[in-house]
């Protein structure tokens, strides 16, 4: 059975004002759906979910960027606890893929960096990326992972949204189901900023439109 997602409520949001936002931020969000400490206190419980349908087995973890950054960090160190009497050690690597402008998907999913990929041939690798939404970007880096050898594939992500499947794709450990809103924060984007923003947050008219791409 696939372990239990926290499942955020379609109308859950905390005022912005409650938190610690930093300045250069002012005015640009409306709400926080995910406060920072509880991400960390999910992902510790998704690396015993991990743990616990992996095992001890060699694997590699794949960092997705950028979006997956702070997901990423956070869940090596989580697995790494986790698995501290394992004796098969963990591999990390890093690919970046891009399908995002202003709060659209562009339908192109361009896979960057790909230049060590082989060395991802025969493995067992853990895919960990930031978000799930219409599938196709996981899908398509599923298929390229698969092409180049690698022998099983699971995927880890911090974020599945409630909106329809575009591609069906595997969702083996999710931390978060959350609304169909787009967000930003704790490594998510708008047209690269707010990537840095600890709590995950819905942004306000202003914010989208001070950034919005020429
Ligand atoms: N926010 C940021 N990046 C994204 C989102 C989102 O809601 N969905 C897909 N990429
Ligand atoms: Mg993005």
């Amino acid at each position: 059975m696939a372990p239990t997602r926290a499942v955020i409520p379609d109308d859950f949001e905390l005022p912005v004002d409650a938190f610690d936002i930093p300045i250069c931020y002012d005015g640009d969000l409306s709400g926080v759906v995910i406060p920072e400490g509880l991400v960390r206190d999910r992902v510790r419980r998704l690396a015993k979910d991990i743990h616990a349908e992996i095992g001890n087995k060699p694997i590699a973890l794949l960092c997705v960027l950028k979006g997956s950054y702070k997901f990423f960090t956070a869940l090596v160190e989580e697995l790494t606890n986790a698995r501290s009497s394992c004796p098969e050690p963990m591999t990390v690597d890093f690919i970046r893929v891009k399908s995002y402008e202003d709060q659209m998907s562009t339908g192109q999913i361009q896979i960057m960096g790909l230049s060590n990929l082989d060395e991802l041939k025969g493995k067992s690798v853990l895919v960990v990326d930031d978000i799930s939404d219409t599938g196709r970007t996981l899908a398509k880096l599923l298929s390229t992972l698969h092409e180049t050898g690698v022998e099983k594939t699971w995927t880890a992500l911090l974020l599945s949204k409630r909106v329809k499947r575009v591609v069906d794709v595997p969702e083996d450990f999710v931390a978060f189901e959350i609304p169909d809103k787009f967000i930003v924060g704790y490594g998510l984007d708008y047209n690269q900023k707010f990537r840095d923003l600890g709590h995950i947050c819905v942004m306000s008219p202003a914010g989208i439109e001070k950034y919005k791409s020429e």
